[in-house]
């Protein structure tokens, strides 16, 4: 799959642009504050129906103005395909495959399947688990429907719990048999999350480790473990043993909603002991192993989206990083970088098919081979 042709209204810090891209890879060059980002996150909306970055749409319209237009021309297994997204000020937002509109946008997502590698992604290693289940929740939900099933009860089942709990203790009352009737559909939930998160990350890991030793050269060791109360007890001994202090706090202070992943560095830490070029290694692979699943199960190549990727990596590993990618597991690339020739000399030397594109305070245009500096 990839996109062809990008046009933008009042996106962001755009006016008006229209981008034709390449079918493999396409260097987004230009200063900070620009508008490179904002390129991918006119992408990444085609793609998932809203911003990488910012949830609130209205705030994605150039300021000042009444709505904002995204729309992208496809190539999508033989066909072509034409995807719109409109969205004018305190309305609801409007989104078209082939001028037909979607009733449900969850109905679109998945079908135009990318991958976004940001420095956002840091969240993974710096903020708290919830991130991370995100994260192996979201890739685990695009092939596993009975998943998501269980993660929506599961959810619903808990805040019946953490609510009866709380009703407990405004009445200093306790009343085990109405508590048992949630206890025994958060097991049943529970249990399935807990036994289909354990064989994803199992067969997960070995992907991730590949991506992480041809970023690395394979300088070091990473490991991914999973963190849960239930490698050690069932969930029914876990709620026997963590009762008096749910009914303390009065919500349910342990189960599959507090799980974790471990990210190791040589045994140890990433995010105490990894340095920062390991640890963006670290979430480049994490995504990598991502996007290797997401290709398998669809059965169409994502496209890749690379934001900044200068951005504490050094050059050795940008260069085996870009040796990867346009290998032929990938398929379209868009790359950000500061820099206007070092990454189209990476290519140029490799001959691959690429395109540059030079963006000035939202203004983009296409800058040809022969217009580029010569560098020595
Ligand atoms: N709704 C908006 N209207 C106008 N400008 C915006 C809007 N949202 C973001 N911007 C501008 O976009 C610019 C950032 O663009 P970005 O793509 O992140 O830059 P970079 O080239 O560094 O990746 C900033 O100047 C910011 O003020
Ligand atoms: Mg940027």
């Amino acid at each position: 799959m990839y996109l062809k042709k990008l046009s933008v209204l009042n996106f962001k810090n755009y006016a008006e642009t229209e981008l034709e891209f390449s079918n493999h890879i396409n260097c987004i060059t230009g200063n900070n504050g620009q508008g490179k980002t904002n390129v991918l996150d006119a992408i990444y909306y085609l793609s998932f129906c809203k911003s990488f970055f910012n949830p609130n749409d209205s705030q994605n319209i150039l300021h000042e103005a009444p709505f904002f237009l995204i729309q992208g021309s496809y190539h999508l297994q033989e066909k072509d395909e034409e995807i719109y997204c409109g969205l004018k000020r305190n309305q609801k937002k409007l989104f078209k495959r082939n001028k037909k509109e979607y009733s449900r946008l969850a109905d679109h997502i998945g079908l135009f399947p990318l991958v976004m590698i940001s420095p956002a992604d840091s969240e993974l290693i710096t903020e708290g688990s919830e991130s991370r289940r995100r994260f192996i929740d979201s890739v685990i939900v695009q092939f596993d429907r009975e998943y998501l099933e269980s993660l929506m009860s599961y959810n619903k089942v808990l805040s019946q719990r953490n609510a009866l709990l709380k009703q407990f203790g405004n009445s200093r009352s306790f009343e085990m048999n109405a508590l048992e009737i949630w206890d025994i559909k958060l097991i049943e939930y529970g249990e399935k999350i807990y036994e289909t998160r354990k064989k994803f990350i199992n067969s997960f890991v070995s992907i991730f480790q590949k991506y992480y030793t041809l970023i690395s050269g394979g300088c070091e060791q990473v490991g991914i473990k999973y963190l849960s109360p239930l490698n050690e007890h069932s969930f029914e001994d876990l709620l026997k043993k963590t009762l008096p202090r749910d009914r303390n706090f009065e919500y349910t202070t342990q189960g599959s909603h507090k799980d974790d992943l471990e990210f190791t560095i040589n045994e140890y830490p990433l995010k105490k002991y990894g340095s920062q070029g390991q640890q963006k290694s670290f979430l480049i692979a994490l995504k990598l192993a991502q996007f290797d699943f997401m290709k398998n199960i669809k059965q169409i190549t994502p496209i890749l989206l690379l934001d900044d990727i200068y951005d504490k990596l050094d050059d050795l590993r940008v260069k085996q990083l870009m040796e990867l990618v346009r290998s032929d597991n990938f398929g379209q690339l868009f790359i950000t970088d500061t820099h206007l020739t070092r990454l189209p000399d990476l290519f140029k030397t490799a001959g691959v098919d690429f395109k540059v594109f030079m963006i000035s305070n939202g203004n983009a245009s296409e800058t040809k081979m022969l217009q580029l500096p010569i560098t020595i």
